[in-house]
């Protein structure tokens, strides 16, 4: 491999599945470059709170995890003056985007410009961002696809447990009916903490004290999360371009500690549950809390586990359970992404 000129990653956001990123990098670069068959770098870091760096021969990783962790500036501890998202997103020595900017489910920014700034670019792409797949996911598959490039976005439902690409590639044929899951980590802590006794208030500040809420809990408990997951579902596994405002939604907000018992005292549970369906020609998604029995899989779901259950026309259902969250395991969907793309780009 050497003398062959390196595969560089361009990585926007550095926040925590950017470092997870960084460290799971250092750990499996090996493999990536047995994959890739070339040497694989990561040659741009850029974010708006840690700084810039830049450097076409490889960052030194190790140096900007630290300097991220002790709150030094990228730029300044590295010496490699850095570029801002955008052009990091252009420039030549970079091949793939990594966009692992914060999710915005109003219009999908500041993910969504750099992803096209990226693939405009002729660059592949990956992100965990929810927000510009769940808003504007056809407009950036086909701009990808017209110029033959790969985007990908498995962190964005159930971190690096399997779900995207496995509904896509290992259920091909099998007519995914319909899908059911436990999407939002949060939520399914906080139930499931309401039935082990605590009132809806405390179990939401236990949640935000274990740092699985955060201060404003309202992307989880009003169910938005959920509802972006809800949406790229429908997108990649339906192939259906719904809206946000075709898909209800109610979070678990409004859920009382005595609801919660009742349902416990008939021998059910509440789960905040994302359900997308074929029926006829057209494809409904809800968020709801929904009365689950035993003789569910999902009814077993505890704390922030995620789940999600295909229900298929050969196989009967499919179930999957995992982390849908963490540096690690969403860093590990990245991971994942890159391996697809060198897969892809091998042809096969
Ligand atoms: N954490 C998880 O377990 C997990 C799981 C699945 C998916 N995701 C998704 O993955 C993405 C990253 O998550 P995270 O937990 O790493 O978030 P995070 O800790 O907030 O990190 C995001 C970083 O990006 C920075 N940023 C914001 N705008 C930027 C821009 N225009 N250019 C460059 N950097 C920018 C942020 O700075 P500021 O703080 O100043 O905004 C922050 O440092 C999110 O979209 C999230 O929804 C996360």
């Amino acid at each position: 491999m050497r003398g062959m000129r390196a595969l560089g990653l361009g990585v926007i956001g550095f926040g925590v599945v950017g470092r997870g990123f960084a460290s799971l990098f250092l750990r499996r670069r090996d493999l990536l470059e047995e994959a890739f068959g070339r040497p694989v770098r990561v040659v741009g870091i850029s974010d708006v709170a840690r700084g810039n760096a830049f450097d076409e021969r490889g960052l030194d990783l190790e140096r900007c995890l630290r300097a991220a962790e002790s709150g030094v500036d990228l730029g300044e501890a590295t010496g490699a003056g850095g570029l801002p998202g955008m052009e990091l997103a252009s420039h030549p020595a970079v091949d793939v985007v990594i966009d692992l900017t914060p999710t915005n489910l109003s219009d999908g920014e500041p993910g969504y410009s750099h992803l096209r700034r990226a693939l405009e670019s002729g660059k592949h792409a990956i992100t965990t961002n929810k927000g510009p797949i769940a808003l504007r996911y056809g407009e950036l598959k086909e701009l990808a696809c017209s110029r033959g490039l790969h985007l990908k976005f498995e962190g964005t439902v159930m971190s690096g447990t399997p779900v995207l690409e496995m509904a896509q590639r290992e259920l091909a044929g099998s007519h995914i009916e319909s899908v059911r899951g436990i999407l939002n980590g949060t939520t399914n802590y906080v139930l499931t903490r309401m039935e082990e006794g605590l009132s809806y208030a405390e179990a939401l500040r236990e949640a935000q004290r274990l740092g699985y809420a955060e201060a404003d809990p309202t992307a989880d408990v009003e169910g938005f999360d959920a509802l972006a997951k809800a949406l790229i579902l429908s997108h990649v596994i339906f192939g259906a371009g719904l809206r946000p405002e075709e898909v209800p939604r109610k979070g678990i907000s409004g859920l009382s500690h005595e609801t919660v018992e009742e349902a416990h005292s008939q021998g059910k549970r509440y789960k905040l549950l994302v359900e997308v369906s074929r029926e006829g020609g057209s494809v409904r998604a809800s968020v709801a809390p929904t009365l689950v029995g035993p003789e569910e899989m999902l009814y077993h779901v505890r704390g922030v586990e995620n789940a999600i259950s295909f229900r298929t026309e050969t196989l009967g259902e499919v179930f999957v359970k995992g982390p849908g969250a963490g540096a690690t395991a969403t860093a590990q969907a990245v991971l994942h992404d890159l391996l697809s793309l060198a897969r892809d780009l091998r042809g096969r």
